[in-house]
């Protein structure tokens, strides 16, 4: 066990933020970093991390908690896993106790299979590079390929010998149990004998995102023999291949540096463009992509570019998989090779300069990528044309952004020659079967299709959360800009021990704080002009850190322009009269602003709260209400009553 002292020197050492931006790419927002939730699939941060109380908390999946058990909660790692990985980091020497055997039983399966795939990568590493077989065989292979050295040191790449046993036989001997070598795979044991799992193969060791092995794959080298080009490890407690990308520990920092992520199929087209100077690149080993390694990149950035193969064949069956990338949210481009090359191949045929220009100029937008396509199949056939339309509007109803969705649908109607209205009409009723397959209808999406529904019709009346959320608009657009002084209400102790809420004083610009604060409620505006302006302001904000309102109220979205001169104009006429009438500047100060973002937010969630109350006693008008009703009304209830005594202490 590791001892005490030990345990405290940790904690004391390890910045909360330093280890989260390892995983997360954090941004600064007022005293805090915020990012998007590595634990759920958002496109818009409510993650928080702050270096002042040391701690972290997602408003996404409700998780949260110290360095410690963000390592847990993360890298899936137990509290001494933790502990070490920090103590690694950070180069703290961790003393502990004398284990007696029992523990020494115990001691964690997981880290005992890292380490045995630890040590399996270093043998066979050092077997490419100081065996005469891995010399002859494994290395020269590698050199053929065009790896040079560093490269091939980078990856880690090895090579195991050509005999049944050479491995297993050696790790035994160094003292690592069979147990182990079994269970990772790397040891493949039958009743009368074991042998080694990628005897004779070269070998890609596959990390995690904090650079642990996990498993390797194996490529064969001599292709005539009837044996898969490719052996990976077998899933096991510690690699599932659904749930990694090769490379991304070598491309995370690349990845959210450049603001993209190649995804390519192979280990080699992988290696390639690194040894090329395109570092952020992750391989999805061949399978269709799963969102849990689309939540991978995600946290690194909202971009991803596709790099397919060359046959025709193999494009159509990867578009496919790529509606699961929009569906998170994620902008997709795609971008093909000539004459049927690879990246791996196209790579070594043309200068590290070329390859940049090649990749930079020819990325496509994957809906019209995908109509270009179709539409060359489709040709002047109608029945193939009607289902390329559904299969288009497909993969535009799964993007969960709706103004993103109208830009397509105008464009694809464009592009396809269909009116807007038949591919509008087409994209409700492919949302709302989809929604009807899930089983349940999330509230923000009710109100998307409403939208969609209502197109034609006037705005509905102005109710109280309209007048609130004007008002919000009306602020983002006034002062968003602007830094002011904000107050949270922290947990502490008083000189008793008891609990109290202390008052913690920070600046932040106003915009960030109403979008932290609606988005720690998962607001969405009732009135869909709010919505979209709201939206573009936001994007904005992440993209230029500051609002344009010129861009809004010149916005091409003619409703966006429209609202934004509106309420500009509304306050100018406002503070004319004002000035007038009372002879005072209305110019308002800092601490005016504070009061009219905390009003207005606290009062938004009073009227949202009082329409879930609302909404949950409707029902049991019919049917009587179960537990979990009473629960939520009470609930509700006394969240009213926290936000109603907090309106009256900050003001
Ligand atoms: N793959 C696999 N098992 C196979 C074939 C392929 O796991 N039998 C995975 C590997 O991760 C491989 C990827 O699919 O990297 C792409 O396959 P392929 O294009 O055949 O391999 P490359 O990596 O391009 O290898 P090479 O350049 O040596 O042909
Ligand atoms: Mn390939």
């Amino acid at each position: 066990m590791i001892i005490r002292s030990t345990i405290d020197q940790i904690f004391e050492t390890a910045r909360v933020e330093e280890v989260i931006g390892e995983f997360v790419q954090l941004k600064k927002s007022g005293s805090n970093f915020k990012g998007l939730s590595p634990f759920s699939e958002e496109k818009t941060p409510s993650f928080m991390v702050s270096p002042v109380k040391q701690i972290w908390k997602d408003f996404s999946s409700g998780k949260g908690g110290n360095v410690v058990s963000f390592l847990m909660e993360h890298e899936h790692y137990t509290y001494p896993e933790a502990l070490r990985w920090l103590a690694k980091k950070y180069n703290i020497e961790i003393e502990e106790t004398q284990l007696d055997d029992e523990q020494k039983k115990v001691l964690d399966e997981r880290e005992s299979m890292y380490v045995v795939s630890e040590y399996a990568r270093d043998y066979f590493h050092d077997i490419l590079f100081n065996n005469e077989q891995g010399k002859a065989i494994g290395l020269s292979y590698f050199k053929e390929r065009g790896y040079r050295e560093e490269t091939i040191k980078k990856f880690q790449l090895g090579y195991a010998l050509n005999e049944w046993e050479a491995f297993s036989k050696n790790a035994l001997s160094k003292g690592y149990e069979l147990k182990y070598l079994e269970k990772t795979g790397l040891t493949i044991v039958k009743t009368d004998r074991q042998f080694d799992r990628f005897k004779g193969r070269v070998l890609f060791p596959i990390h995690s995102m904090s650079g642990r092995v996990l498993g390797f794959g194996g490529r064969i080298l001599n292709m005539t023999e009837k044996a898969a080009k490719y052996l990976n490890s077998p899933t096991s407690e510690i690699y599932d291949k659904s749930k990694v990308l090769y490379g991304i520990y070598y491309a995370k920092q690349s990845i959210a540096k450049e603001n993209n992520c190649y995804l390519v199929e192979g280990y080699t087209d992988v290696i390639t463009l690194h040894q090329a100077g395109i570092e952020n690149v992750v391989a999805s080993s061949g399978t269709a992509l799963t969102s849990d390694q689309i939540r991978l990149i995600k946290r690194l950035t909202p971009n991803i570019t596709v790099l397919f193969d060359g046959d025709a064949a193999g494009i159509r069956a990867s578009m496919r998989g790529i509606d699961l990338i929009l569906e998170q949210g994620m902008n997709v481009k795609v971008l093909t090779f000539p004459d049927g090359d690879d990246p791996d191949s196209y790579a070594k045929k043309v200068s590290s300069e070329e390859l940049a220009i090649y990749l930079s100029d020819n990325p496509k937008d994957f809906i019209k990528f995908k109509i270009s396509v179709l539409l060359k199949e489709a040709q002047s056939d109608p029945v193939k044309k009607a289902d390329l339309v559904r299969d288009i509007i497909h993969s535009v109803s799964v993007i969960p952004d709706r103004i993103q969705r109208e830009i397509y649908v105008k464009e694809c109607a464009n592009l396809m020659d269909v009116s807007e209205e038949v591919l509008f009409s087409n994209l409700a009723q492919q949302i709302a079967k989809s929604l009807q397959d899930k089983g349940g209808v999330r509230y923000q999406e009710i109100r998307q299709m409403e939208v969609v529904k209502k197109q034609h019709q006037e705005l509905p009346k102005i109710n109280q959360l309209e007048k609130y959320e004007r008002e919000i608009i009306k602020i983002l657009l006034l002062y968003g800009n602007q830094k002011a002084e904000f107050i949270d209400w922290v947990e502490g102790k008083d000189s008793r021990g008891n609990l109290k809420l202390n008052k913690e004083i920070y600046e932040n610009i106003v915009a960030q704080e109403i979008y932290l604060n609606l988005q720690e409620d998962e607001v969405a505006f009732t009135n869909p002009s709010f919505q979209n302006i709201y939206n573009v302001i936001i994007h904005q904000l992440n993209q230029e850190q500051t609002i344009d309102i010129q861009h809004l109220s010149q916005h091409e979205e003619s409703s966006i322009a429209e609202v934004t001169s509106h309420i500009l104009m509304d306050d100018e006429k406002y503070q004319l009269s004002d000035w007038e009438s009372r002879n005072i500047i209305v110019k308002p100060k800092e601490a005016h602003i504070t009061k009219l973002v905390n009003d207005v937010v606290l009062n938004l969630r009073r009227i949202l709260i009082a329409e879930k109350i609302n909404e949950i006693t409707e029902k049991f008008k019919e049917n009587k209400p179960i537990r979990e009703d009473l629960e939520e009304v009470m609930n509700y209830t006394q969240l009213r009553k926290l936000l109603f005594d907090r309106l009256h202490r900050v003001v």
